[in-house]
């Protein structure tokens, strides 16, 4: 989705705004601007495509001062085009805006304004906002009453940048469901909509919350509710290094992130799991056995990968804690009136902690007198502070628009969680949970040692490169890591693929093989080895080219299917974890071999703000 950063200090802001909207292209975007104050005007310079065609523009037509803002633009209102791109700027460069996220009542405001004689010249719903910021102005309002009458009017969601011509020492944000922070430095302030553009130049930052309006000027930062009173703010120290923000030698955030997954999963189980006291370290998270006696029913919900690993933990809270369990993507949940009460614990999980639905989701949960816990990466993001509880994956910052650290921590996490009821609920023995902590201990290893033979999903991935449609198949719990297999295909490679469980297959999807169809089986399963087997003969007898992934030792597949990837040998939760690995790393080598832009793949954005 867009990105905003904002600068003010003593230091050429132009540099500082590239720097900062570089950090952001990961979040997906199609158009470039900056605008700067130069004294006694405000310039602006905007460009269509990726950074380096704004960046040209610049050489052409330098801007200096030391007051700006930046954006990167994810079209939403309009083509991308030169023109749509932001910053807007009002008829006579009073106001200048950068805007994320959605103005839902734009319409009815552009035709208000153009009445009173203003001109529009984008297709966007930001420019209503620069325009309607200068018709405030002009009656007579100061720059931070214009900002508030404005908020009165617009509906929807706004992460807002503002500069205004005749206040040279002053940039206004404002934030409604979409992230802003401020980033606090010696002489200097910034913004911007993600922490990895500020940590260049502070680790030390201030969430803006809901209906907030920050005034940031060179040595102050003052925070305004929607009373317009001031508030107090706790500043945050971002813990995370510049490095982990970096791609550090890998030739992608995707497969760095990869990379990691073995460090990722050795701290979060140092974290949380308590060998001594036999029990999960639930910090900040104040379930009781109490409050889980009283739930009667959970709900997972969330979206893309993270709806994925819900579903993992569905599995395992029904089949161990034996508590019925409704996962459900939070873009339908909304909207289906679900059945929630103060019996409900609902659960919900997001790598960015800011994605719409998801925190749609929570909130209408929380109206409903349900406990919320959530599963988040994001520290401080809006799901984590909404949230009765939260529970952190501790992922470090993910960059690739394709999830694969986060999928894996937060399937983990909910394996954790689910331990967590069944020790508390007696559906789970001590000597139970020290087994499950040796194979959670041993989890990295295993691993790492999938990694170290990515040479066999880089060679498959040239022999199928070709593949114009692929189907991922399993069963239980293997069915949800095609699920997550199969989006990772499609959003990097493009390769239009599907997932099935297994068992499915011949109730439809089977008239879709033909010779040469790809099929990806997970069989890590060992209670559902044969049935799945039965299915890979079934595709195999109408001429699919068949890739099975299964558990080192059983070589029961060899001789049915074309290629084999073996998986260390691991119980039935951790399994499907290194499948998922495997099939996150042909996924990435079968984009490598076709050229596509893996961290960024067309049409997608990291952190999605919108509906
Ligand atoms: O930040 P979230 O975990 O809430 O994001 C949810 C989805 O948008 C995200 O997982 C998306 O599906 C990824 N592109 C998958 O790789």
């Amino acid at each position: 989705m867009c990105g905003i950063v904002g600068y003010i200090g003593k230091k050429q802001a132009t540099p500082i705004l590239m720097e900062g909207l570089s950090k952001l292209e990961y979040r997906g975007y199609d158009s470039a601007g900056v605008a700067v104050h130069h004294g006694d005007s405000i310039k602006m310079v905007k460009a269509q495509g990726k950074l380096v065609n704004l960046a040209k523009r610049l050489e052409e037509t330098p801007l200096s001062g030391t007051l700006g803002i930046g954006h990167t633009r994810w079209a939403t209102h309009g083509a991308p085009s030169d023109i749509n791109s932001h910053p807007h700027m009002s008829e006579d460069k009073m106001i200048a805006v950068v805007h994320n996220g959605i103005i839902e009542n734009y319409l009815e405001i552009k035709e208000e304004l153009e009445a009173k004689g203003y001109q529009f010249h984008s297709e966007t719903d930001t420019e209503t906002v620069a325009l309607l910021l200068d018709y405030y102005y002009k009656r007579g309002n100061d720059f931070l009453e214009s900002v508030f009458a404005v908020l009165e009017r617009i509906e929807g969601a706004y992460a807002l940048a503002i500069l205004c011509k005749d206040d040279p020492d002053t940039l206004i944000a404002a934030r409604k469901n979409c992230p802003l922070v401020i980033g606090q430095g010696e002489g200097e302030n910034f913004i911007a909509s993600d922490i990895p553009a500020l940590l260049h130049h502070t680790r030390d930052v201030y969430f803006l919350d809901d209906h907030e309006v920050a005034v940031v000027k060179a040595d102050s930062i003052t925070i305004y509710n929607e009373q317009k009173q001031t508030v107090e703010r706790d500043l945050f120290h971002v813990d995370w290094s510049v490095d982990a923000a970096e791609k550090g030698g890998y030739d992608h955030f995707m497969i760095k992130e990869i990379n990691e997954q073995p460090k990722i999963v050795q701290e979060l189980i140092a974290q949380r799991v308590d060998r001594e006291k036999g029990e999960i370290r639930m910090d900040g998270i104040s379930l009781t056995k109490a409050d889980l006696e009283k739930i009667d029913r959970i709900y997972v919900v969330a979206c893309g990968t993270a709806y994925h690993a819900g579903l993992y933990g569905k599995f395992l809270i029904e089949k161990i804690c034996r508590i019925p369990v409704v996962a459900d993507v939070a873009s339908e949940f909304r909207y289906k009136d679900p059945i929630l009460d103060e019996k409900t614990l609902v659960i919900v999980v997001s790598q960015s902690g800011e994605t719409a639905d998801t925190l749609e989701a929570l909130r209408i949960s929380k109206r409903h007198g349900a406990r919320v816990l959530a599963i988040v990466n994001a520290v401080g993001s809006s799901i984590a502070r909404e949230a009765d509880d939260v529970f952190y994956i501790l992922a470090g910052p993910e960059i690739s628009v394709a999830s694969t650290k986060a999928f894996t921590a937060q399937a983990l996490s909910m394996a954790l969680i689910c331990s967590h009821i069944a020790l508390m609920m007696g559906h789970m023995t001590k000597e139970e949970f020290m087994a499950l902590c040796d194979e959670w201990e041993a989890l990295p290893q295993k691993i790492s040692h999938v990694l170290q033979k990515s040479l066999v999903e880089e060679g498959l991935a040239k022999k199928y490169k070709q593949s114009k449609n692929v189907f991922y198949i399993g069963r239980g719990v293997d069915y949800f890591v095609s699920m997550e297999s199969s989006l990772k295909l499609k959003e990097i490679a493009y390769l239009h693929s599907e997932a099935y469980a297994a068992g499915e297959l011949k109730h439809g999807p089977i008239a879709m093989i033909e010779d040469s169809t790809l099929v990806i089986a997970l069989l890590t399963q060992e209670a559902l080895f044969e049935k799945t087997l039965s299915n890979i003969k079934e595709v195999k007898a109408r001429g699919a080219k068949v890739i099975a992934i299964t558990q080192k030792g059983n070589t029961t597949a060899e001789g049915e299917v074309e290629d084999i990837i073996y998986i260390p040998q691991s119980s039935w939760m951790t399994a499907p974890l290194l499948a998922n690995v495997t099939t996150q790393l042909f996924a990435y080598y079968v984009a490598k071999e076709l050229g596509t832009d893996i961290d960024q793949p067309r049409n997608l954005a990291k952190s999605v703000t919108v509906e």
